[in-house]
């Protein structure tokens, strides 16, 4: 898990010096196109996110031109015009397909016209009051097709089918779906806010919990909606769902419809399990006043992750409920916490974490503490010692630096963790861990 726009990261095919992901290829000839935004922490308002969210776009070529699926918000143009004209140019865009007007997806859609006015701009049957609004513009100034479910349209051996979904999570939304290469982009459904660059669910940390936030909060209201999407989601063949947010779901897509259908039915709730079963995994909870122990945490995050079995999250504290943290802790091998000092003291939120987990089994799980500080730094042993009091087992001593970290100490951050992993990698060799990896692979071969 990474952040763009903070460092590099060349771990990842894809991915560019600039810290931003290049096009990524998604299935033969379509592509992520769309943005990442790392630092947001609310959503509209009343939705907290720990590590940001993404505006997924994608670009599908047929031999008859390029379909857009989706833009981003205005903010994230830039980017998501760059990513766009790697794999098309303007003039082969023949179609444009909203399958939702929120503007953290149609904030690009006004440029992206001006620029490929050719294309016809495909929307559902319930839009066009919400785009006439969006921009600012009468019926006759504006060139939009309708479509409902079944409608279909060819790119040339490429046919993308609608699916009328009204209220996933406005009255506007669609789902498209991409006959050959059985993908569907999903809109708002079956997202989430997560943002992590690595983008498929195989790869990206544990976004479980954002994936049950997520439902509650925005799909939730309207449970009888999902029911009548998902008849008619569930009878067509699903290689890969592409949602407008959060990770890619190529790793049993069918598992999130089935979720869905046990939410909205309101059968009993058992968390997800993790995508695939990785041999450990290491979480990294941090808070930040000034952005340096954020930048510590990053470069941990990026010295674990080229430990191959070992799957790493992060988050940040100040973005999230503390309760789902709780229950990744429980279901995690290791964690990692950063603080900087304030007052002599590690912050709050941190304290408020630690002592929610009074009430948790953490025997035999590696923890460690780190942040960055101004004058003493006591937040870091505070933090260590809280952690051996909770019965973990703490093998490397905390990392603490002054201030801002240089280069060099990001460095020695990217050492931190890569040990940090290690370190759970020898637990799993000499078979001393506490059995969560086992539990892992028992939940994914159950699920079949
Ligand atoms: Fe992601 Fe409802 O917009």
């Amino acid at each position: 898990m990474t952040m763009a726009g903070t460092r590099a990261d060349t771990a990842h095919p894809g991915i560019g010096q600039d810290g931003a992901p290049a096009p990524v290829p998604i299935a033969d000839d379509v592509h992520w196109i769309g943005a990442l935004d790392p630092q947001l922490r609310r959503f509209d308002l009343i939705l907290r996110t720990a590590n940001g969210t993404t505006y997924n776009a994608y670009a599908v070529r047929g031999r008859d031109g390029v379909a857009v699926v989706d833009t981003v918000k205005a903010e994230f143009a830039e980017p998501f015009f760059a990513r766009l004209e790697q794999v098309a140019r303007y003039d082969e865009i023949r179609v444009i397909v909203l399958n939702h007007l929120e503007p953290d997806h149609s904030g690009a859609l006004p440029e992206l016209m001006r620029r490929a006015p050719q294309a016809r701009l495909i929307i559902s049957k319930r839009a066009p009051a919400m785009l006439k609004a969006l921009l600012k513009a009468d019926d006759e100034e504006i060139r939009y097709e309708t479509v409902d479910t079944g409608h279909e349209i060819d790119l040339g051996g490429r046919r993308l089918k609608f699916l009328h979904t009204p209220f996933l999570h406005w009255p506007d939304t669609q789902c498209t779906y991409l006959v050959e290469e059985q993908v569907l982009f999903s809109g708002d459904v079956f997202g989430c806010h997560h943002c992590d660059r690595r983008l498929f669910n195989d790869r990206v940390g544990d976004f479980r919990f954002a994936f049950e936030y997520y439902y509650a909060h925005i799909m939730r209201p309207f449970k009888a909606h999902v029911l009548d999407a998902l008849r008619l989601i569930e009878p067509l063949p699903l290689k890969l769902i592409a949602p407008t947010h959060g990770p890619i779901l190529r790793e049993r897509p069918r598992r999130y419809v089935a979720r869905y259908r046990e939410l909205s039915g309101g059968a009993a709730l058992e968390p997800m399990p993790v995508d695939s079963a990785p041999l450990r995994t290491l979480l990294i909870f941090y808070l930040s006043a000034y952005g340096s122990t954020a930048r510590m945490a990053e470069a941990i995050c990026a010295g674990a992750e080229t430990v191959h079995s070992v799957r790493v999250s992060l988050y940040d504290l100040d973005g999230g409920e503390s309760e789902p943290f709780v229950d990744l802790i429980e279901a995690a091998d290791a964690l990692a916490l950063g603080s900087p000092t304030v007052n002599g003291d590690a912050v709050k939120p941190v304290w408020d974490l630690l002592s929610s987990l009074a009430v948790v089994n953490l025997r035999g799980k590696v923890g460690a503490a780190f942040g960055s500080y101004g004058w003493s730094g006591e937040a870091v042993p505070m933090i260590e010692d809280r952690l051996r009091g909770l019965k973990l087992r703490v093998p490397l001593p905390g990392l603490r630096l002054k201030l801002i970290p240089t280069d060099a100490e990001l460095a020695d951050c990217r050492d931190f963790g890569r040990r940090l992993a290690r370190a759970l990698v020898g637990d799993a060799a000499s078979g001393s861990g506490n059995g969560q990896a086992a539990r892992g692979v028992i939940d994914f071969a159950e699920l079949g």
